[in-house]
């Protein structure tokens, strides 16, 4: 089983994470600050971007995520390392973002 090194840019924050658990359970178990609410892949409230490396995260475009966003996006609480990582915690896809204005505007956020 390979440990791979998952960093958080913009922070000291660093785990070890193999290919057979999640980034965020990891996370968890750490004590680090990953934001999540539902831990099996509806939420998208874990998303984080990748700055550097690969995950394996197969149900991500069942999402919504774009092909793209796919690549450039982890979903944490599905996705298991391919190789080490560099995240960004907290930044979504656009494809989320804007969702989440439309709705906000349906709300008459103005
Ligand atoms: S915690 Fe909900 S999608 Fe990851």
């Amino acid at each position: 089983m390979t440990d791979y090194i998952v960093e958080f840019v913009g922070t000291d924050e660093t785990i070890t994470c193999s290919e057979k658990e999640t980034i965020l359970s990891r996370c968890l178990e750490e004590g680090i600050a990953q934001e999540y609410s539902c831990r099996v892949g509806m939420c998208l409230a874990c998303t984080a971007k990748i700055i550097e490396g690969e995950v394996e995260q197969s149900i991500v475009e069942k999402r919504g995520f774009t092909p793209e966003e796919a690549e450039e996006y982890a979903l944490t609480c599905m996705a298991r390392p391919k190789s080490d990582l560099k995240l960004e915690r907290g930044v979504y896809p656009p494809s989320i973002e804007n969702d989440a204005a439309a709705a906000g505007s349906a709300f008459g956020d103005d």
